[in-house]
């Protein structure tokens, strides 16, 4: 059973807020630490022979925890990048149009409007209100937003300050019906609610291991459908790109986007153990726990407050 001697938090706190930042359990950040001296044991032998297929061993494990091809899955820093990197590589010009909600984190909204000066495209703001909509609603009002300029869709699939869950194969299978890109901010994901990618059928789909799914900071992936995978640009172009290409994993998608130039991927690497701790403490079910304790503690304020939450 996980306790709070699994981490290495502040004894005088009691630490709600993975969502923010998750707390990273002390046997993955002793991984991580391993890593580090592995790294500078032989730096050489480690960047030319063991990264590359480190690397691939933990887009294999994230790949079989959220029913996902390891090849379309590239490991990135964090949201805010993968938002960037799509942004990029989206084939955007002056008069298409971009629908956001009015739910998205506010650093992927900078990307967009940087982005937007960049491109000249427009964005949308679909407003929705809360609590959300039943499914059939919330499909409806995207539709009243859409028209034939309408490029791409980006949404949260849970809403960073509102913890609202929106129907991300829903609204995917909309979005492909209209011939929309659909991007899925799935930030707070991983971890925290069952995922699986084939369900949802995303144009993009990218998520944080290091919030539910406990993993050291600066670990994330970005999912991209296969046929969409050669028009990924990466924000840093080096030596996995081109003719001189070296680090090659047998995939462009992957080598364009997972070599930064010489770096520490360390956080990278921790992920079968992040999962291995996931799955040892059956997080999943120890979720479902804390949310019962939310409900509970919701209908007992209530009764103190007198108001109705529920
Ligand atoms: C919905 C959502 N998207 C994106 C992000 C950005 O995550 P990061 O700071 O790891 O890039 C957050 C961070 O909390 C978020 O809540």
């Amino acid at each position: 059973m996980i306790n709070r001697d699994d981490f290495l938090l502040n004894k005088d706190i009691y630490f709600f807020n993975n969502g923010s930042f998750g707390a990273c359990p002390k046997t993955v950040f002793n991984k991580y630490h391993e890593w580090q001296r592995v790294i500078e044991y032989q730096p050489v032998e480690f960047f030319q022979e063991t990264l590359i297929p480190e690397l691939k061993r933990s887009r294999q494990s994230i790949g079989n925890f959220i029913n996902a091809h390891c090849d379309s899955l590239t490991l990135t820093r964090n949201a805010t990048y993968a938002t960037n990197t799509v942004i990029r590589s989206l084939d955007l010009e002056e008069g298409d149009e971009v629908l956001v909600t009015n739910h998205e984190y506010g650093a992927c909204i900078n990307a967009w409007e940087f982005w937007q000066k960049e491109k000249g495209f427009k964005i949308k703001v679909i407003d929705i209100e809360l609590p959300l909509p039943e499914t059939s609603d919330i499909i409806r009002k995207i539709r009243s937003y859409i028209n034939p300029e309408t490029k791409v869709i980006f949404f949260s699939h849970i809403t960073s300050s509102t913890a609202q869950l929106f129907p991300a194969r829903e609204i995917c299978k909309f979005a492909r019906e209209n011939n929309i890109i659909s991007i899925v901010d799935g930030a707070h994901t991983i971890g925290q609610c069952p995922l699986n990618i084939m369900e949802i059928a995303p144009d993009f789909y990218f998520s944080n291991i290091h919030k539910w799914l406990f993993a050291p900071k600066g670990t994330a992936f970005l999912y991209t459908r296969k046929k969409l995978q050669s028009m990924v640009k990466p924000l840093i172009t080096g030596w996995g790109w081109g003719l001189n290409r070296e680090l090659q994993s047998g995939s462009d998608y992957i080598d364009t986007n997972q070599v930064y130039g010489t770096s520490d991927l360390s956080s990278f690497l921790t992920i079968p153990d992040s999962i291995n701790f996931y799955n040892k403490n059956n997080v999943a079910d120890l979720k479902k726990k804390c949310n019962a304790l939310v409900k509970y503690f919701i209908r007992e304020a209530d009764k103190i407050t007198k108001k109705k939450s529920l």
